[in-house]
């Protein structure tokens, strides 16, 4: 796939402190089944996720000093929990509002979140963009920097056509990558930036023309196994030198700490059930 839109300089928001938004699991469980690792017969443990959930916010707030914001949860829509999906927030350097590229969602269970998120982030200023009728995409979930570089996972949830319109937009350069496997269904459950030139993916996630893009856009693609893959270790929130992520990702791990990461390992078990673990519980709303 080739890649779309202008050049020029990085839209973050490298003087501001670092936020995350959230939206705690009152509501959370298995209602329906968008993705293989759901199962309605499954079933979430209540108890268990409230607290995998609230030890997470403490690691982030506590440990790691980030403040993190909540959004109210709202009853029927249980994946409301996984932030990542909100949409895509963008600074602007000229001291504009920054701007929320909101998602349009696949699946139509999922769609009623949209309502929610575009309230709060109407309510606090920011510039709504929404996608024009016909394209699907889901946020930053599927759509992550790497430097001035943004990469797009698409074909299972967001539809490729939602690269150009996003250039067009952000007048920046947007990469589709073709996402191959339904368990990796999103961009953020195979694809990790640890800053502006090392990214962990695991390949067999996307497409062989999709493998080449990374290995010839990114200066260090770092390929990951199948066992870490599997278990989320792609799917982790990196703020500076630390990184969160699913427990038990021990070669992962490892590889990380030999970079000169800190590493912290949580257990998102019940998360995982739906096909989600620590990235997908936030959304970036500004960065450092
Ligand atoms: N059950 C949710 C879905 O299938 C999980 C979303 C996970 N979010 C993510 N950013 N990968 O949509």
């Amino acid at each position: 796939m080739d890649a779309s839109g202008g050049g020029g300089d990085h839209l973050g928001f490298e003087h501001n402190m670092t936020t995350f938004l959230t939206c705690s699991p009152d509501h959370y469980g298995i209602l329906y089944e968008i993705n293989p690792w759901m199962s309605k017969s499954r079933g979430v443990d209540s108890n268990k996720a409230r607290q995998q959930w609230d030890s997470l916010y403490k690691l982030l707030t506590e440990t790691l000093g980030i403040t993190v914001e909540k959004l109210s949860p709202v009853q029927g829509l249980p994946d409301m929990v996984f932030t990542a999906n909100a949409g895509l927030v963008v600074g602007n350097l000229a001291g504009d509002a920054p701007r929320f590229f909101m998602s349009r969602f696949r699946h139509d269970v999922r769609q009623g979140e949209c309502l929610h998120y575009e309230k709060w982030f109407c309510m606090r200023g920011f510039q709504i963009e929404v996608p024009p009728p016909n394209i699907y995409f889901e946020g930053e979930g599927d759509a992550l920097w790497v430097g001035e570089k943004l990469f797009l996972g698409c074909q299972i949830r967001t539809d490729s056509v939602a690269a150009p319109w996003l250039a067009e937009r952000l007048n920046r350069r947007v990469y589709p990558l073709g996402l191959v496997d339904p368990r990796f269904y999103h961009l953020d459950t195979c694809f990790c930036p640890l800053d502006n030139k090392r990214v962990l993916y695991y390949p067999n996630a996307f497409s062989p023309s999709s493998q080449k893009i990374i290995k010839e856009m990114i200066p260090c693609p770092m390929p990951i196994e199948k066992a870490d893959a599997l278990n989320f270790g792609a799917n982790a929130i990196v703020v500076q030198n630390h990184l969160v992520l699913n427990a038990g990702c021990t070669n992962l791990s490892k590889t990380l700490m030999d970079e000169g990461l800190t590493v912290h390992p949580i257990d998102l078990s019940e998360f995982i059930k739906a096909g989600g673990s620590a990235k997908c519980l936030i959304l970036k709303i500004s960065d450092v």
